[in-house]
């Protein structure tokens, strides 16, 4: 476990745990370290880096790799990671999954074995991930188990997992009766963002990966929340720089943060803030009628109602995150699923205890007496009668 501060926000290349580099024919980009023990890695964010084999130079060689990938992405992305990464390997295959949450199953999980068992990869051949969060876990979770465990490489190609997914090694996929129920902790070897995949990415999608950017502000950094705040018309406009700096901070507090807690006992569950109402809203209207990012920007606005009903935060901060997560794009007001229905799908959280609801709360404690208020979060349970006036505050049926 890394007791390790966390590095100020700054703006441009990060010092400390991360530092500006250039591979050689690369424009430069960044990387952010994650520091666990033997199980540590880079995380590469900058431009152009998919395409140039200077970015793999470090990966584990094998006779074989298999990029998974899915359907949408492949056309766009899979020649050139192939070409780049093909100086490692006497063979590179490309699988193409079907896309979509809908396919994060088992069925579609035996795809990648088929293909590996039916090319005899052996237990060097490395996978990778190229695509958004689906494709990552999935890969990540076929790598954890294939021949009890493979080397593989995220390269992923939504603002979501480039922020979120992609770091930490959290992998899995669905059952019929629970999401993300069966999986593992593997992390990987390397993670590439590069930037340049997120200018054909559609814009719902790049709104939905603002809502996990914004969730390390009141978690870990109020100085990057006020970055995001001015910075979010830039952001919605993919400037270039604006996209390298949110990508690197989150990936430095992600990184962080899982260093010090990697498979969840305890500060990891900050990273759910937003994530106990997000997803019940996802389960409630069924997947994929909100995307994941959707449901936890106005999750997030719940969850700091229900702090600010704690006496955790003031009134003000609930102004200014509702604001924020509006004018990312998302939504602020939840759907009409009765107050019932929240509670029972809230109820069968994975953080949840016995039915006991846990909540990322923002602050540690009452402001009336010492909370530290926004920059820090606690998972924590809360007063059903609190849970149930935010309910009726937050959602449709309040209207
Ligand atoms: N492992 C973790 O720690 C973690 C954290 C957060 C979310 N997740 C998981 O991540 C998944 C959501 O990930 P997501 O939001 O990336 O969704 P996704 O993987 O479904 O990708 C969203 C859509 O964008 C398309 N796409 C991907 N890259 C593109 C590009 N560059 N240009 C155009 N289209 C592109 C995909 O084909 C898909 O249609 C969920 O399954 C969620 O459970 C995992
Ligand atoms: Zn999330």
């Amino acid at each position: 476990m890394s007791t390790a501060t966390l590095t100020p926000f700054k703006l441009g290349p990060a010092s400390g745990a991360s530092a500006a580099l250039a591979a050689p024919g690369a424009a430069t980009h960044q990387a952010v370290h994650i520091d666990l023990g033997d199980r540590s890695y880079p995380i590469l964010v900058g431009p152009a880096l998919l395409d140039n084999p200077a970015t793999f130079a470090q990966c584990p060689q094998a006779a074989q790799a298999l990029i998974v990938t899915n359907t949408t992405v492949s056309p766009m992305y899979a020649q050139c990671l192939l070409q780049a990464i093909s100086p490692l390997y006497k063979q590179v295959h490309v699988l193409a999954l079907p896309d979509g949450e809908a396919y994060k199953d088992g069925a579609t999980l035996n795809l990648i074995y088929d293909q590996l068992l039916g090319s005899t990869a052996d237990r060097k051949t490395v996978l990778y991930a190229l695509g958004g969060g689906v494709v990552g876990d999935m890969t990540g979770f076929a790598a954890a188990c294939y021949m009890r465990g493979v080397p593989f490489v995220q390269v992923p190609t939504t603002l979501l997992a480039q922020v979120d997914s992609s770091v930490g090694g959290k992998t899995a996929i669905n059952h019929p009766l629970g999401k993300n129920m069966i999986g593992a902790f593997y992390q990987p070897q390397l993670v590439v963002c590069d930037l340049d995949t997120l200018n054909t990415l559609p814009v719902r999608e790049l709104s939905a990966g603002l809502a996990e950017i914004i969730k390390y502000g009141p978690i870990a950094d109020m100085a990057f929340l006020d970055w995001i705040e001015t910075n979010l018309p830039a952001l919605l406009a993919r400037d270039p720089q604006a996209l390298a700096t949110a990508v690197r901070r989150s990936c430095e507090i992600k990184a962080w943060v899982v260093g010090q807690d990697e498979k969840e006992g305890g500060i990891r569950a900050i990273l759910n803030y937003g994530h106990t109402f997000g997803h019940a809203i996802e389960a409630g209207l069924g997947y994929g009628e909100w995307l994941h990012g959707e449901g936890v920007g106005c999750g997030m606005v719940m969850a700091s109602h229900l702090s600010q009903r704690m006496g955790w935060v003031d009134e003000a901060f609930v102004q200014r995150i509702t604001r924020l997560v509006k004018a990312a794009g998302l939504p602020t007001v939840g759907p009409d699923l009765g107050a019932e229905r929240y509670l029972a799908l809230m109820r069968g959280d994975k953080k949840s205890e016995g039915g006991d609801i846990k909540f990322v709360l923002i602050g540690n404690g009452p402001l009336s007496a010492g909370g530290s208020g926004p920059g820090t979060a606690t998972t924590q349970s809360a007063p059903e009668a609190l849970v149930r006036e935010v309910l009726a505050a937050c959602t449709q049926s309040a209207a």
